[in-house]
């Protein structure tokens, strides 16, 4: 079969790449890709918009793809699966109403609350004022959300009045776009993240193994916010018992919920969790798609074939499908940034040593690579590489990644030395 992936991420680039692991998978179409998707066997990149969506139907259907496979929230938020459906093509990834869980914060919200699944205690505003207001009788600290999809960026953790107050003001000041419509403030919670990403044929969910990821631009988790700085997986804060947890109280109740509102949900539904010390679990936030850079870490352990999964979910037959297999063992990944992100950046930076990198070892998924016009790998991104080691433990799997990113260079390379932190300390 030929498969067509939406996206030109570090995410889609393992998906292209564990797709093409099947024998069933013969050739993988990237739109529009990336460096690495342009140079990896059997795949090709397709330059066209990922939301354009009749020019992307009109090459699947001319190229025979057999299942398209949606990598980034913006095109599914905007219907690409109800257009490409409506050609008569198989996709796997939520319509634009299923979308919604992400794409709106208020919406996931009020579909938490009606379907009693723990999440911090929120309310949603449409003028500063009321928000400001509320947020002083609440106190701090406090997190401050825009409705919409704002690429990560549109939530802050106030530590401070003055913070919130500012994040309130921009929000509605239309910084995120029409992200900037509703506000939603919310009651702070401590403890440690953890993303389960689901398969879902809108019936049956199945959690994939849990995963962690390093937000912050620096060590120790300080500084910026970022996309992702390296991720872990399996998360060992994610017990058995967890896990048993989050699928009968976050994901079965959310599917549920969906379907009784008539959105037939097949896709990933990821589930981004905070776990307190005293055990607690609660939904920060739902996300309608695979994570990146989880899916990094998540797919290279994933024993049984990918493609299989997918067509399952599409076609409504999970429940049929036997236990996903896993292999033993652990998987890291470290992101190579340009210098300068998640501010100012250069991009066109000639990358050099991957190749050395991958006699370590390690796995080189591309993120924001291109090829110039002498063939050459560049830069054109704020995460660059996704270096991922995989090993009988978390030790063997980092020191891999390490090993692997140490032997790459490009002007202005900057990633961080402590990924993992929590789990090498812990064994
Ligand atoms: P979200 O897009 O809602 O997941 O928020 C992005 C990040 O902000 C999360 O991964 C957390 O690190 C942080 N965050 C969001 N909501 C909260 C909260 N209620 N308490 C503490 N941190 C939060
Ligand atoms: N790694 C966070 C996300 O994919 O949203």
């Amino acid at each position: 079969m030929k498969v067509l992936v939406v996206g030109n991420g570090g995410r889609e680039h393992a998906l292209a790449w564990k797709l093409l692991q099947s024998k069933q998978v013969k050739q993988v179409i990237c739109v529009p890709g990336n460096g690495g998707t342009a140079t990896m066997e059997h795949c090709q990149n397709l330059p066209l918009a990922v939301d354009d969506f009749a020019l992307i139907s009109q090459h699947a259907i001319a190229n025979n793809v057999s299942l398209v496979v949606v990598g980034p929230e913006i095109p599914l938020a905007k219907g690409i699966t109800d257009y490409l459906q409506s050609q008569g093509l198989m996709v796997f990834g939520p319509t634009r109403a299923g979308a919604q869980i992400e794409a709106s914060k208020a919406w996931a919200k009020a579909l938490m609350r009606e379907a009693g699944i723990p999440t911090a205690k929120a309310a949603v505003f449409t003028e500063a004022n009321a928000a400001k207001s509320y947020v002083k009788t609440q106190g701090i600290p406090i997190v401050v959300k825009a409705d919409g999809l704002a690429a990560g960026k549109g939530v802050t953790v106030a530590e401070t009045l003055e913070q919130a107050h500012d994040a309130i003001d921009a929000i509605f000041q239309g910084q995120f776009g029409s992200a900037g419509e509703f506000v939603v403030i919310e009651e702070y919670l401590s403890g440690q993240e953890v993303s389960v990403l689901a398969l879902t044929d809108g019936l049956t969910i199945r959690p994939l193994l849990p995963a962690q990821d390093h937000k912050r631009i620096g060590e120790g988790d300080t500084g910026e916010n970022t996309g992702g700085m390296g991720a872990y997986a399996p998360a060992p804060i994610a017990t058995p018992e967890l896990m048993a947890r989050v699928q009968t109280e976050v994901l079965e109740k959310a599917i549920a919920s969906l379907k009784a509102k008539g959105i037939d949900y097949r896709g990933v539904l990821y589930a981004g969790l905070m776990i307190a010390p005293n055990g607690d679990l609660k939904v920060l936030e739902f996300n309608c798609r695979f994570g990146d850079p989880e899916t990094q870490v998540i797919l290279p352990l994933l024993a049984t074939p990918l493609e299989e999964l997918l067509l399952a979910c599409v076609q409504q037959r999970l429940s049929e499908m036997p236990p996903i297999a896993w292999h033993q063992g652990a998987a890291a990944t470290v992101v190579a940034a340009s210098g300068g992100y998640p501010g100012e950046y250069e991009k066109g930076k000639v990358i050099i040593g991957m190749h050395e990198a991958e006699t370590a070892g390690v796995t080189v998924f591309h993120a924001g690579t291109k090829l110039n016009q002498q063939q050459q790998v560049v830069t054109d991104g704020g995460r660059v590489l996704n270096v991922t080691g995989i090993g009988e433990n978390f030790e063997q799997a980092i020191a891999q990644a390490y090993t692997g990113i140490d032997r790459i260079q490009f002007d202005g390379i900057y990633y961080r030395r402590d990924i993992g932190h929590r789990v090498v300390t812990r064994s």
